[in-house]
């Protein structure tokens, strides 16, 4: 039994440990770990209190994916909702569709009796409207609702902590099952409707028992464009190590050469629950790691493939 996360599920990973540790399931434990961060306000990556949309408004990402079964549920900008992992899960677990966006996911988050989120979030407001009034000369960041050139302001879009934020976690329980769970607020001052990897099944995150699963924090638009996460899992699928598939994923993502705004951290676990990460910057890969023998989380680092492009 083990569960890995980057290195922001410090404050959900013993909770998920334990949840292992109790006979809960993979399932279980990825959600109890991802729910806690998302409650984490300090976070600014994850969860209603992450940064919002160009718009002022956070839209929210997740994915949970059961590596047994291959069954999968996501959701895509959605609004208002304090645990999207949990709606992601009853997608998975309640529809026989994999992924839900925007209204349609929050009339489904409702029906599923999740109550809407009540937190207010005066900080973040006062930050956005300072950036807009500085970066844009905007008095009333309001006038943006009306305009019609919102797409020029794509650029503004920033990872808000780099490729730390975002989290995974990739939980295998004592039957061997593996799952993997990913959430994120998504890229800051985003164009609204906006999707990262993270809810895109394949590319934020993957799981198959059989070889192992894998997840991605940071630039999403490269980890959609490269499948990352299925493809590391089906170069452990043809052989090739841990340490190999992990590497060979994250090399894939830097022979994207055009559109490159920001680097990609990548972890993975093999079907045996050995466990590895990977960077494309100068630092190397890194995620935490439990298992109900320990006391703590450790912190691992992995590879660094830096991206050599300009
Ligand atoms: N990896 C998270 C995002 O791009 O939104």
């Amino acid at each position: 039994m083990i569960v890995m996360a980057t290195s922001n599920g410090d404050v959900g990973i013993c909770q998920a440990t334990e949840a292992l540790k109790q006979g809960k399931t993979a399932v279980d434990a990825v959600e109890i770990g991802i729910r806690e961060v998302e409650l984490n306000r300090k976070d600014r990556s994850v969860g209603i209190h992450g940064y919002p949309n160009i718009l002022g408004v956070a839209e929210l990402d997740a994915l949970i994916m059961d590596g047994r079964t291959r069954n999968v549920g996501a959701v895509g900008a959605i609004k208002g909702y304090d645990h999207p992992i949990s709606v992601a899960r009853g997608v998975m677990e309640k529809l026989i569709h994999v992924f839900l966006v925007a209204e349609g996911a929050e009339r489904f988050a409702s029906e599923m009796g999740h109550a809407k989120s009540t937190y207010e979030d005066p900080e973040m407001r006062d930050i956005y409207e300072k950036y807009i009034r500085e970066k844009l000369d905007i008095d009333d960041p309001n006038t943006l609702h009306d305009s019609t050139e919102l797409w020029k302001l794509s650029h503004l879009a920033v990872d808000p902590q780099k490729a730390g934020g975002t989290t995974n976690f990739i939980a295998r329980d004592g039957n061997g099952d593996i799952c993997v769970g990913v959430s994120t607020s998504g890229w800051g001052w985003k164009y609204p409707g906006r999707l990262g990897d993270s809810p895109v099944i394949s590319a934020g995150g993957y799981a198959d028992n059989r070889y192992g699963a894998a997840a991605c924090t940071g630039t999403g638009e490269l980890c959609i464009r490269a499948g990352t996460a299925r493809s590391l899992v089906t170069y452990l699928k043809t052989g090739m190590t841990l340490v190999e598939a992990t590497t060979e994923a994250t090399k894939d993502l830097n022979e994207l050469t055009a559109q490159r705004i920001g680097g990609v951290n990548v972890i993975a676990m093999g079907a045996d629950g050995s466990h590895y990460s990977g960077n494309t910057g100068e630092a190397k890969g890194r995620h935490i790691f439990m298992t109900p023998e320990m006391d703590a989380p450790e912190t691992v680092e992995g590879v660094a493939v830096p991206y050599e492009g300009s």
